[in-house]
């Protein structure tokens, strides 16, 4: 190329639409590696050319000379700040919007009386920077600073991946400035704090602070490497450029210019109400959204309306900032104990002082294990700060050392304030109580308490024999994705193993009136003894009239009797087998069918099943290998339980051919080509595998043990029992669907997404979260996001409601 100016031209160009497709669109149209052979060439000609670089550059995005200071920048329009209003839960989690009605109300007064639609949108948690751009060239950017003087933080800026340093697209206007929120995703901050501890540097508390820290870098090369983001809220002043009427209209041309939105977590409704609703759902999705969210901003939608409410003070009257329920508060640990779980797992347990947060009153929070523990430092009498996001379990995040009780202090509160020597300070300066360490022995059964080499978790090992252990089984057992026993709940669950009612999940069937009515005396009689604490056995108690004890006896035995039939995945979830989660179990069901399949399948076999590793291949098999299980199951089902049969829809014959399962023996080494091989040798037949023919020396090695061929026998037995590929199929099951891949996205017009994931498992498909090479379809429905995007970057296909209908063969 021997027009440096043209070439630098083109590069600039095509880096920076590269750039937009990966980091905006996350839709990549070609390698990194293309992309950085593209950079170092525009990166050699700037350097051979200095006065041919272009302003939206992109080798501008790893930074420059570090600054001496950050100058001063009038913002042109202000940058105001926004009312506040919260929405408080009560223990049922119910918000009360009050707050949010008497905004309305004072919204449509403002506008005599008329209803206006509003946009509902995240509040982001990180930092308000303005950003100018002239010919569509980002020219300046500024921090928010007091409002109306902030810091040119330019340099900085243009290392934000997906800030445009060229708007694209739509009609480019002659000046224009936008108005977002600097933030760090989630993921982005766990890395860098994960690289600030291997270097010994300190940690950021949150993503705010960290992005806070990373855009006032006098050295932007440090910016460069902290990867911001950027989300684009408003635009403050254009000039030649298209006038949008709507606030969403206003979010629609960002993003034509190249800005990202949060991508499905915005909408506009006709009033308070749908308003109210997203709210509710957002705060649901915010523990598991890729940023930090502290709320919904409310935003009256035409900006004629807009205008002619205007400003109250420093705040627009026309928008609110509709508030999460704080997720973290500080509280003190009164007692530090531990809790054994279903498969003896030891997790030491934080008992705190009560305390309201994330709409909950909280008294427990997990400590994790006891590496946690010590690495927090977590102590008796400790501050600590507790979060609770979503429906995840309480945690304690950290300790404000600050307020450690120390030795002093204990000898002041022991009456020894009239001591008259003065301590030495180390002793002043030494914590009231010790370092934790997990107990020795299960407090609950004295059995020792043993971690396994390299393993972070502490077990109890007890067994069965941990009263512990047995309830939390019996509890998972009943629960509602398992057997789903209305009526018994874990409080019930541990009277009844406390009082030696049950022990075993068949008891549960034995259990009568009179036994029931027994424990529910006694329970509420331990109850009215102050000592043993605890709240009333609350299920049965409808609006808070006591029920009879019979009556609650006889809602638990209908309870119990109407789980009798459950479906086969639910039954071999609820047996609690190590590594078996929801998923596994329904793998299992469709693979086989039949509760007596699953309990005699060989090893080799479960683990050429979709979703089923060796691991988890061999705790199935172990747990069925043992006398002990395969009674409890016997006892099951002596006493009427009799879990329904299913179509198979993921049939042996597909997923276990023989080059896999005889890869998977145990105790043979061999790669799946060189057991193909074999299985060639044998003549393809089970026969000619078993039989004493030469075939090679390893396998004859391997085959003449009396265990393998017993296994050898075994695998035979099953395989002639399954049912044939065609018969294995269900009846709406097709060949368009079985086995293929789903991924579903946005929101269907007339199906659930769980209803929709329910007819693609019944016909034989799975179901996946997110979309790769190896997607089949894409169902996409409204307001589908970067899923959809993907799907079409990578030519997967497409499907509507309509279509998906078509391809199931359901009408309608
Ligand atoms: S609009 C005049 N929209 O909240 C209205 N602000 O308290 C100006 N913020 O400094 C703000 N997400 O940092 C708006 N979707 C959003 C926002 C948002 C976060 C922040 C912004 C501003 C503060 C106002």
């Amino acid at each position: 190329m021997n027009n440096p100016a043209l070439r630098i031209r083109e590069l600039t160009a095509l880096l920076n639409r590269y750039a937009y497709e990966y980091y905006t669109l996350d839709a990549p149209s070609v390698p990194d590696a293309e992309y950085d052979k593209l950079f170092r060439e525009l990166e050699a000609l700037e350097a051979a050319h200095p006065q041919l670089k272009l302003p939206d550059s992109p080798t501008q995005r790893v930074g420059g000379q570090p600054l001496a200071g950050f100058e001063s920048v009038r913002h042109e329009v202000p940058m105001l700040s926004l009312s506040n209003a919260f929405s408080p839960q009560n223990e049922n989690g119910a918000f009360d919007h009050a707050e949010m009605y008497a905004f309305d109300e004072r919204v449509r007064s403002g506008l005599g009386g008329r209803q206006p639609e509003y946009v509902i949108e995240p509040k982001f948690d990180g930092l308000a920077v303005s950003l100018l751009y002239r010919s569509g060239v980002l020219e300046r950017a500024a921090t928010r600073g007091d409002g109306s003087v902030g810091e040119d933080v330019t340099l900085n800026v243009k290392t934000i991946a997906n800030v445009p340093l060229r708007l694209h697209g739509g009609q480019v206007p002659e000046l224009i400035e936008v108005r977002g929120e600097v933030l760090m995703l989630k993921a982005d901050f766990a890395a860098l704090n994960e690289q600030q501890a291997a270097a010994g540097q300190k940690l950021f508390a949150n993503p705010r602070n960290a992005a806070a820290g990373s855009l006032r870098q006098l050295d932007s090369r440090i910016t460069a490497r902290r990867r911001l983001h950027f989300f684009a809220y408003s635009i403050a002043r254009s000039e030649g450029g298209p006038a949008p009427a709507t606030h969403f209209e206003e979010l629609e041309y960002l993003q034509e210019l190249g800005f990202s939105l949060p991508d499905g977590h915005y909408g506009v409704f006709p009033d308070m109400a749908g308003v109210l609703a997203f709210y509710e759902e957002m705060s649901k999705k915010r523990p598991g959204l890729p940023y930090e969210i502290d709320g919904m901003v409310v935003k009256v939608n035409s900006l004629a309306e807009q205008q002619e409410l205007g400003f109250i003070s420093r705040a627009p009257r026309w928008a609110i900032a509709h508030k999460f329920p704080a997720e973290e508060a500080l509280t003190v640990v009164e007692a530090i104990d531990v809790q054994v779980g279903r498969t003896g797992a030891v997790t030491p347990v934080a008992r705190l002082q009560p305390v309201f947060v994330g709409g909950v009153t909280v008294t427990n929070a997990t400590l994790h294990n006891e590496g946690e523990t010590q690495r927090k430092d977590v102590r008796v009498g400790d501050t600590v700060v507790v979060r609770r996001a979503g429906d995840v379990i309480p945690e304690v995040v950290r300790v404000i050392f600050d307020r450690r009780p120390m030795r002093e202090a204990a000898a002041v509160s022991d009456g020894l304030q009239g001591d008259m020597f003065d301590r030495p300070s180390e002793s002043r300066s030494e914590p009231l109580y010790p370092q934790y360490r997990l107990p020795e022995h299960c407090p609950i059964c004295g059995s020792g308490i043993e971690r396994e080499e390299g393993e972070a978790v502490a077990r109890c090992s007890g067994g069965m024999l941990c009263r512990a252990q047995r309830a939390q089984g019996l509890i998972h057992f009943a629960s509602r994705k398992a057997m789903d026993i209305e009526g018994l709940g874990q409080r019930q669950i541990e009277q009844l193993v406390a009082q030696g009612l049950v022990e075993h999940f068949a008891d549960l069937y034995r259990l009568d009136i009179p036994a029931l009515q027994q424990m529910k005396e006694n329970a509420d009689k331990s109850e009215t003894q102050p000592e043993s604490g605890g709240e009333p056995l609350s299920d049965g108690q409808k609006n808070g009239k006591k029920q009879s004890p019979v009556k609650w006896a006889q809602n638990i035995l209908a309870g119990i009797e109407a789980s009798k039939q459950p479906d086969l995945a639910r039954f071999l979830f609820a047996l609690g087998i190590r590594h078996v989660g929801e998923r596994t179990a329904k793998s299992l069901a469709q693979a086989f069918g039949t509760l007596e399949k699953v309990r005699r399948a060989p090893e080799p076999l479960l683990a050429c099943l979709p979703d089923i590793g060796t691991v988890v291949a061999h705790s199935v098999a172990h747990f069925f290998a043992q006398a002990e299980q395969q009674a409890m199951i016997d006892e099951l089902l002596a006493a009427g339980v009799s879990p329904k049969n299913q179509p198979v829809t993921l049939p042996l014959s597909q997923y276990a051919e023989p080059q896999k399962w005889l890869a998977r023996l145990p105790g043979y080494k061999t790669s799946e080509t060189k057991a193909a091989a074999l299985w060639e040798q044998a003549g393809k037949s089970m026969a000619g595998l078993i039989g004493d023919n030469a075939l090679n020396a390893e396998w004859q090695q391997w085959r003449k043990q009396p265990a393998n061929l017993a296994l050898l026998s075994d695998i035979e037995a099953f395989l002639n029992d399954m049912p044939s590929e065609n018969e294995a199929q269900p009846e709406s099951g097709n060949s368009a669907v079985a086995g293929k891949t789903f991924v579903l996205t946005g929101t269907l017009p007339t199906l659930k997404r769980d209803e929709a994931q329910a007819m693609i498992e019944a016909a034989g498909g799975k179901v996946s979260g997110s979309v790769s090479k190896k997607t089949d379809y894409v169902v996409a429905g409204e307001a589908a996001g970067s899923k959809l995007e993907k799907a079409q970057a990578l030519g997967v296909a497409v499907l509507d409601e309509t279509q998906l209908k078509a391809l199931l063969n359901i009408d309608k």
